[in-house]
């Protein structure tokens, strides 16, 4: 008996993908990957073994509860395994954590310089290498090309979107920035410029607007005191981890097209950052970029919350503190 399984709603309801909560009584001790006839789970008039649903979860941890071990699995729906995902950028941090969030078989990493077998070229500054990525591609993930110019940053968007409807791809999915719809900055200005094409091409799409990433603000380990420029104003960062996980949720589900995301973590400051790593506290802006958006933090521009990236999890996302005192 490996342990037991019940519906978990409210996610069995949403779209296709199903949740399941499965309890195991004794940590430590089960062997998921033997198929157990105990450990059933009905799924489109087929009864799976954990084995077999192993093959194409996805899973999730969450604390354990009477002194069971409780994971939550995601099982994709069968339909899925015909549509091919190609994600561009592929090679990048987030690109990365993407394509481990999906199903081998149904994803096609796209990557400037192809360096293992699967991958397929995508130069952001050659149209036909991504024509050719691109082909028979049910979906695509645009990520956000990392060019600082926003005239050149657009051109590579803007050269993917063509190659994307040249291929025939049947939809895109869109990792913008937070804000980009209503207030183009120099933050947000190629993303701005690229939602509008996007939705002047008639692709069928999804918008990600993601947050600042919560990464860089992580101190050092050896840092003796936090420093911030921000007056104490706060910040809703989120882990590219959590990011990864919602745009593969968008790709996988159906039901999310025509449909833009304001993706949000748990607000933060850096007092209560430095408070929780026992560190002094000083206002100091740091030089560069990073000042730079301190002192945008400081005018409140990051402070926004909203509900997107928590419902697409299903969970809360991680907070910045408890991950920086770990
Ligand atoms: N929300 C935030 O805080 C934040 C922060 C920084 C960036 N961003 C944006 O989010 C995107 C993804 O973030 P990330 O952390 O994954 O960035 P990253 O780790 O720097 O990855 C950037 C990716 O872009 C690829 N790339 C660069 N030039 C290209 C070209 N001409 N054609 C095709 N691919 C090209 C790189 O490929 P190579 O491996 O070949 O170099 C790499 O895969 C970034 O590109 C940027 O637009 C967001």
């Amino acid at each position: 008996m490996v342990g037991q399984l019940s519906p978990e709603s409210p996610k069995s309801v949403r779209n296709e993908v199903r949740w399941l909560r499965v309890a195991f009584p004794h940590p430590g001790k089960r062997d998921t990957k033997s198929p157990s006839k105990d450990c059933s789970w009905w799924r489109n008039g087929t009864t799976r073994t954990i084995g077999q649903l192993l093959d194409d979860i996805d899973h999730a941890h969450v604390p354990p509860q009477n002194g069971a071990e409780i994971q939550l699995f995601r099982v994709f729906p069968v339909g899925l395994t015909t549509r091919m995902i190609v994600i561009t950028a592929a090679s990048g941090a987030l690109g990365s954590l993407v394509v481990e969030r999906l199903p081998a078989n149904l994803v096609r990493p796209a990557v400037r310089h192809p360096r293992h077998p699967g991958q397929v070229r995508a130069d952001y500054d050659d149209p036909a290498s991504m024509r050719e990525a691109f082909s028979g591609a049910e979906r695509l993930l645009l990520i956000s090309s990392p060019e600082l110019d926003p005239a050149r940053r657009l051109r590579h968007h803007l050269g993917a979107l063509q190659a994307a409807q040249n291929a025939g791809v049947k939809s895109v999915v869109y990792t913008s920035f937070l804000g980009a719809d209503t207030n183009p900055t120099s933050l947000t200005e190629a993303h701005h410029a690229t939602e509008q094409a996007i939705i002047e091409s008639g692709l069928p799409h999804t918008i990600l607007r993601n947050p600042l990433y919560s990464e860089p603000f992580l101190p050092p380990r050896t840092a003796s005191e936090v420093l911030s420029g921000t007056d104490g104003r706060g910040l809703n960062t989120a882990f590219r981890t959590d990011l990864a996980q919602a745009a593969a949720t968008v790709l996988l589900e159906d039901g999310h097209l025509g449909r833009a995301y304001d993706l949000t973590g748990p607000l933060w400051t850096f007092p209560q950052l430095a408070a929780a790593l026992g560190l002094p506290y000083r206002e100091q802006t740091p030089p560069g970029p990073m000042g730079w958006l301190h002192t945008l933090a400081r005018s409140g521009e990051f402070e926004r919350q909203t509900g997107d990236l928590e419902n697409l999890l299903g969970r809360r996302p991680i907070p910045i503190i408890p991950h920086a005192v770990e």
